[in-house]
C-alpha cells in the first residue's frame, strides 16, 4: 500500500492513533473496551493528541464500545463511519438518550469512503483528522496516513482483533517498517508502556 496522492489531501494531517497489546491486538473481541486495559498515560495521550487534532474518525462499532457508548468525545468533532446512519439510531438504550445525543452538534454519522470523509474533513476545515479505530477503519486508512502513533502496552490479550486486517504481530511490524520510519520512541511509564512515532517514508 503506499500514500494516495491528492492536491486536497495535503491540506489535512491523517494520523492513526492507537494502543497494542505485546502479543499484538486491539481489543479481544468487537466490544472490547480499550480503556479496560490500557494505562493512564495512553489515555491522557489519547485524549490531548485527538482533541489538539480537532476531528475523529471512527467505526460505529468502537464508537459503541466506550465507558459511555454513542456519545461523541467532547471538544472535537467526531465522524462515526457506519453503512446505514439512519438505523445506527436504533443501537441508543432509549428515546431520552437519542435525543439527548441528537442534540450533540459535534456528531455526525456517515456512509463515506475514507477519501470522501477526509474530505469532508478538510472542507469542515480541519487540519488534523485522529484516526482513532477498530481494525476495519485503521486498515482502510492506513494509505492516507502520515502518521501513526502506536502506543505498546506491556499486556497480553492472549486472542483478539488485530491493528491491520489480516496482520499478525510480525507482518505488522514488517508492514510498519516497509511503510513507515520510527522517529520516536517514548516511554510512558516505569510499568513498560511505550509510545512509538512512525512516519510515512515518502
Ligand atoms: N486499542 C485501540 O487503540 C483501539 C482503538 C479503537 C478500537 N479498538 C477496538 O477495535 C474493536 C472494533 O474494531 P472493528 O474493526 O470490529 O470495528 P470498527 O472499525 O470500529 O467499526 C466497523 C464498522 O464501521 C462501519 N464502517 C467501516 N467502514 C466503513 C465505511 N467505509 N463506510 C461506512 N461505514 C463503515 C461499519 O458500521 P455499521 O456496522 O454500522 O455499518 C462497520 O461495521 C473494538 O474492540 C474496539 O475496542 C481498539
Amino acid at each position: 500500500m503506499s500514500k494516495e496522492k491528492s492536491p486536497n489531501l495535503e491540506k489535512i494531517h491523517v494520523f492513526g492513533i492507537a494502543a497494542i497489546s505485546q502479543d499484538g491486538f486491539i481489543g479481544q473481541d468487537k466490544v472490547h473496551v480499550s480503556t479496560k486495559w490500557t494505562s493512564q498515560a495512553d489515555k491522557d495521550w489519547f485524549w490531548d493528541r485527538t482533541k489538539q487534532a480537532g476531528a475523529v474518525v471512527m467505526g460505529s462499532t468502537t464508537f459503541f464500545a466506550t465507558r459511555k457508548p454513542g456519545w461523541p468525545l467532547p471538544e472535537r468533532m467526531n465522524f462515526v463511519l457506519t453503512r446505514d446512519p439512519k438505523t445506527v439510531w436504533q443501537r441508543y438504550d432509549s428515546d431520552e438518550e437519542r435525543t439527548a445525543v441528537k442534540q450533540k452538534t459535534n456528531l455526525v454519522y456517515l456512509n463515506a469512503s475514507p477519501r470522501e470523509l477526509i474530505e469532508r474533513a478538510i472542507t469542515d476545515q480541519f487540519t488534523e483528522l485522529a484516526v482513532c479505530g477498530g481494525t476495519s477503519i485503521y486498515t482502510d486508512f492506513l494509505p492516507f496516513m502520515q502518521t501513526f502513533y502506536l502506543t505498546r502496552e506491556p499486556v497480553e490479550l492472549k486472542q483478539g482483533l488485530p491493528l491491520i486486517k489480516n496482520t499478525n504481530l510480525l507482518a505488522l511490524e514488517k508492514l510498519l517498517n516497509s511503510e513507515f520510519e520510527l522517529v520516536e520512541e517514548i516511554k510512558l511509564n516505569n510499568q513498560g508502556t511505550f509510545r512509538q512515532t512512525w512516519q510515512r517514508k515518502d
